[in-house]
């Protein structure tokens, strides 16, 4: 797969930090004497309506740089967040939100821009789209896109800082440590170490965690109390915060061995693509801090008292991959708990997607583009493969061989041969078929019929179970079984020999489609729908094909002149 960035103006990275050797991390907290912010008085949003309307579900993204192309590491992120966004819809939250966006400030953008020889504003206003385009390109059902640069969002943010600053956990302090520009956040000298770079000779200093490049930094700027969150975090996780629980473990271990304050602002002199400090143009709000705050934008922050979950706050879940834990499960909630306000109520992590075991990365330029991929193998089937192979827990290697194998052996051989198969096989009837069924006039069940009709009628409720532990693999693992038993029961069963013996089994088989129809439409918006009107399941009424629907038996109408057509149609392979 081509490495593309094209359309995009990229800074060359090389050369740009210098390492430099000193003495060790330190923070010596120096409480200045900044009056206490007088809060602006704000313009609250508020609900429309004043009857209590339940809390609409809310699912977010990360917010991504503009400092480069999207991936398919940021696609995956993006469908994962769709899926569960689409199962609240399909399980008839209907207002069910899902946020995605750009992140627009920080040193890192500031520096892209500068070596794409562009007004900052500039850049990110042409970069955007492209993380814009992806998201329709995708087929994603947001609700909303934000930008970081955005009024509301400054709005936003500089209120939530004066807040903070306002119950007394912003200081200013001087700060020395190590900054890295990539990863837009400091390490103290007990993460860093020093490396040679291959490809000058130089040795330079890196995190050892991401073993990007850092530098030496020592400044002034304000802090957060992070420190006075430990207990009440060790406590947060203690509740499942964190999905999976495995990622728990390593948060847990870090917080419980001391958190340092946090430094929130950089010198405006250093940093000026961001928001300014409220009351302090010298200061320029940290870009985590901003991002974080952007989940609270959407939901209409500032929110008058009481008003946050009519808006949709507290989040459900926030997707992240696991390079951003720490920003999402201890500064995020503990600033949140200064301010507080409600929590989200899970972060779900997921692994990362690798180029010959190594992460894909824009920073290392070892990444597939996502339009190409989704243009090359159908954005349905691209949203199947990530959902099917990413993994939460570790990582996934990606490889075009393994899309192709996963397009024919499970979607073109499994999923739309059977739907064919079962078509041909009720030889232009299948409506009589669903009739029977439904009316109760199928000849007695075999142990056969009867073990794969318990099975089938359990796969629902298993898909749901999945998906309530926010797992959308297993749940589509749930589905890609169902149609392999199915392909082995149809093969058992024969009832191309003689199809009036067969009722049973053609009958068991269309639901199954049916059911399977239903419950993919999450992961294949597009396919699944084509396989459902492949069987005239009725689409002008939503309640044929929500998840109710998907109970065995529970649709008589459809199957009226369902005609074989072509779901998968072959890829045309490159050699
Ligand atoms: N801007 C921050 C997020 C702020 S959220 C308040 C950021 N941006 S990013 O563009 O670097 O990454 C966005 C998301 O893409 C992150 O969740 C990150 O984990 C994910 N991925 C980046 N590379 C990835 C892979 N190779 N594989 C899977 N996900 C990857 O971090």
């Amino acid at each position: 797969m081509a490495i593309s960035r094209a359309g995009f103006r990229v800074a060359s990275w090389a050369g740009q930090f210098l390492a430099c050797s000193r003495p060790s991390w330190r923070c010596v907290p120096r409480t200045t004497a900044r009056p206490v912010t007088t809060i602006r008085p704000r313009q609250f949003a508020t609900a429309a309506s004043e009857s209590a309307p339940k809390k609409p579900y809310y699912v977010t993204t990360p917010i991504f740089y503009v400092n480069a192309a999207p991936h398919v590491g940021h696609l995956y992120t993006m469908v994962l967040a769709d899926v569960i966004k689409r199962w609240r819809t399909l399980i008839g939250d209907a207002d069910a939100q899902l946020l995605t966006g750009t992140d627009e400030h920080g040193m890192k953008i500031q520096q892209a821009a500068l070596a794409a020889e562009m007004d900052t504003q500039a850049f990110c206003d042409m970069n955007y789209k492209t993380f814009e385009a992806l998201a329709n390109a995708a087929n994603m059902d947001y609700n909303y896109f934000i930008r970081t640069s955005e009024p509301a969002h400054k709005e936003a943010v500089q209120y939530f800082w004066e807040v903070l600053e306002h119950r007394g956990y912003v200081y200013t302090a001087k700060h020395e440590g190590w900054y890295s520009v990539s990863d837009e956040t400091f390490y103290p000298q007990t993460q860093v170490q020093k490396s040679l770079d291959p490809e000058t000779g130089h040795t330079k200093m890196v995190s050892i965690e991401t073993g990007k490049e850092v530098e030496w930094s020592s400044e002034t700027n304000y802090h957060f109390r992070l420190s006075a969150f430990q207990e009440r975090l060790l406590d947060l996780y203690k509740t499942g915060f964190i999905t999976p629980t495995m990622y728990t473990t390593n948060v847990v271990k870090s917080v419980s061995e001391g958190l340092q304050d946090l430094s929130i602002s950089r010198p405006a002199e250093r940093l000026t693509w961001g928001i300014p400090v409220p009351g302090d143009n010298t200061q320029t709000v940290y870009v985590w801090l901003d991002a974080l705050v952007n989940y609270l934008t959407k939901a209409g922050y500032p929110f008058a008292p009481g008003q946050g979950s009519r808006l949709g706050w507290p989040a459900d879940v926030h997707v992240v991959g696991k390079d951003i834990v720490r920003f999402h499960c201890v500064y995020w909630p503990a600033f949140l708990m200064a301010l507080d306000l409600p929590l989200p109520r899970n972060v779900l992590v997921h692994g990362h997607w690798t180029m010959n075991r190594e992460k894909m990365s824009k920073s290392t330029g070892n990444v597939v583009n996502p339009f190409f991929a989704i243009n090359r193998f159908g954005v349905d089937s691209m949203r199947f493969f990530l959902i099917h192979q990413g993994a939460l827990v570790g990582d996934a290697d990606y490889d075009n061989a393994y899309i192709i194998r996963d397009y024919q052996k499970l979607l073109q051989k499994g999923l739309g041969n059977l739907a064919h198969r079962a078509i041909g096989c009720a030889k232009g009837n299948l409506r009589t078929y669903i009739e029977n069924g439904t009316c109760g006039r199928l000849p007695p069940a075999t142990p056969a019929d009867e073990a794969y009709e318990t099975m089938l009628k359990d796969v629902p409720k298993r898909v749901a179970e999945q998906m309530e532990n926010l797992n959308p693999r297993a749940a589509l693992q749930e589905i890609t079984t169902l149609i392999d038993q199915t392909n082995k029961y149809f093969h058992h069963a024969e009832p191309w020999k003689s199809p009036n013996d067969r009722q049973r089994s053609i009958f068991n088989v269309a639901e199954s489609l049916r059911m399977a129809g239903i419950l993919l439409q999450p992961v294949m918006p597009t396919k699944a729908n084509e396989l459902l009107d492949m069987f005239h399941v009725d689409k002008t009424d939503p309640a044929k094909r929500n998840y109710a629907a998907a109970t065995y038996g529970s649709d008589a109408d459809y199957g009226v002149d369902a005609k074989k057509s072509i779901l998968f149609p072959p890829l045309i392979v490159e050699s």
